[in-house]
């Protein structure tokens, strides 16, 4: 492979650099940065084929503070035309507000053309690119702060949404022990297209087509209670019970076989690197408190009854090929015409569950080698990961280093 550093007209050498390459040598860098960012800056011509993605918490933030590498590595990159993007499991603002916020607290420049939330591919369900289209179906939009992933959801296109808030504050019999205040400023009246007359409740109650957890819900209780209602409904109508559940005769105990809404999460993370010394509980911990109900009420798997779900974000395929189709979008962007084969991307992520398995197992349809570069600024703290990554370093400056070294960049003369 051959070895070259980061000198003038550094981008074309990416794709035609050659030993015999008598252009740069290494030392000018250091003597001239001034003259490295404005040769790079002026030479359009090819965007290397490599990438990174890179996870925000643990990686890029603790919390809302920005980790010591973030800045300079990512406006290292940016320096050098080197694409990137943004791949969390975070969520609960719209993709603008926080590219917005994430520019500021990291000093970089960042759009949503580079940018990818554990929500983000949902917009897909709502413009018919994905595999159903639930545009004007309703759906019950559950987590986040205040009614804030309402507005994403009508962002993304979906016009019929409705929230635990609007139901408890319509229904405040449906879950006895309910703070209502909380629920009452963010809630908005049930229209008549989501209510409907069901005989069985003798009320009025909502038809559900679909459940979508966008993000951390803040009021376990409530709507654990909610779904498994829904989930145990006939046909999504909130407030009936299906005569299907438990008979044996059926598929899966008669359980989820009258209609009942499909649920979406979109991030399993159990755990999650947060302000707190120690990982929090994330969306995946909400996830095995409904599942932990749900196999209570019905047997469970011992009864051969499971949840049925619609699994986004990391590790799922469905995350990776999203991402990976934003990155080459991006690179093309950056590029100004085609930017040619992305050959590889470099994970860097500190959660060996999400990260380092997405990365691992993911099977790019045009061919990119994924690589995992697990960092020890979050989740991961030590001892054998559940999921081996390629190279374990400390930080995403190191997480970078490794990449460019990977892809014969002399990097000793990135200093450390
Ligand atoms: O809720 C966020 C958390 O699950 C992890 O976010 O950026 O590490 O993928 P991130
Ligand atoms: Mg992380």
């Amino acid at each position: 492979m051959a070895k070259f550093c980061l000198g003038r007209r550094s981008a074309t050498l990416f794709s035609r650099c050659s030993p015999s390459s008598t252009l740069l040598p290494p030392p000018c860098l250091k003597q001239h940065p001034r003259f490295l960012q404005t040769s790079i800056a002026n030479d359009q011509s090819v965007v290397p084929s490599f990438a990174f993605a890179f996870d925000i918490d643990g990686v890029l933030l603790r919390s809302s503070k920005p980790l010591p590498q973030a800045h300079r590595t990512l406006s290292y990159l940016q320096t050098h035309r080197i694409p990137f993007i943004l791949l969390t499991n975070g969520g609960g603002k719209s993709e603008q507000e926080r590219v917005d916020q994430l520019s500021q607290l990291l000093d970089v420049s960042l759009d949503t053309s580079m940018f990818v939330q554990s929500h983000t591919p949902f917009a897909e369900l709502a413009n018919g690119t994905g595999k159903v289209n639930l545009k004007d179906k309703c759906i019950l939009v559950v987590g986040g702060a205040a009614d804030r992933c309402r507005r994403i959801a009508e962002g993304y296109g979906f016009t019929n949404v409705v929230t635990p808030s609007d139901i408890i504050t319509a229904y405040p019999a449906i879950w006895p022990f309910v703070y209502l205040d909380h629920h009452g400023p963010f809630a908005r009246p049930l229209v008549p297209s989501v209510v409907s007359n069901q005989q069985s409740s003798g009320h009025p109650t909502p038809k559900v087509d679909a459940i979508m957890v966008f993000n951390e819900p803040r009021d376990w209780a409530l709507d654990i209670q909610l779904i498994i209602d829904l989930l145990l409904s006939i046909g999504g109508h909130l407030g009936t019970l299906s005569t299907k559940n438990g008979d044996s005769n059926l598929p899966n105990q008669g359980y989820l076989q009258d209609g009942q809404p499909e649920l979406y999460f979109s991030n399993p993370d159990l755990l999650w690197a947060a302000s707190y010394h120690l990982p929090r509980l994330g969306q995946g911990g909400f996830q095995a408190a409904l599942e932990g109900v749900f196999n209570a009420i019905t047997g469970g798997p011992a009864n051969n009854v499971h949840l049925h779900r619609n699994l986004f974000g990391k590790p799922t395929h469905a995350t990776f090929a999203f991402a990976e189709n934003r990155l080459s979008q991006h690179r093309t962007a950056l590029q100004g015409s085609d930017a040619g084969k992305l050959k590889s991307v470099y994970m860097v992520g500190d959660n060996p569950e999400s990260d380092i398995r997405g990365a691992n197992e993911y099977r790019s349809p045009v061919g990119s080698r994924w690589d995992s570069v697990l960092v020890r600024s979050g989740v991961y703290r030590g001892g054998k990961p559940a999921y081996e990554p390629k190279v374990i370093v400390q930080d995403v400056w190191d997480a970078v280093r490794y990449g460019l070294g990977k892809e014969g960049v002399n990097v000793d003369e990135m200093a450390d």
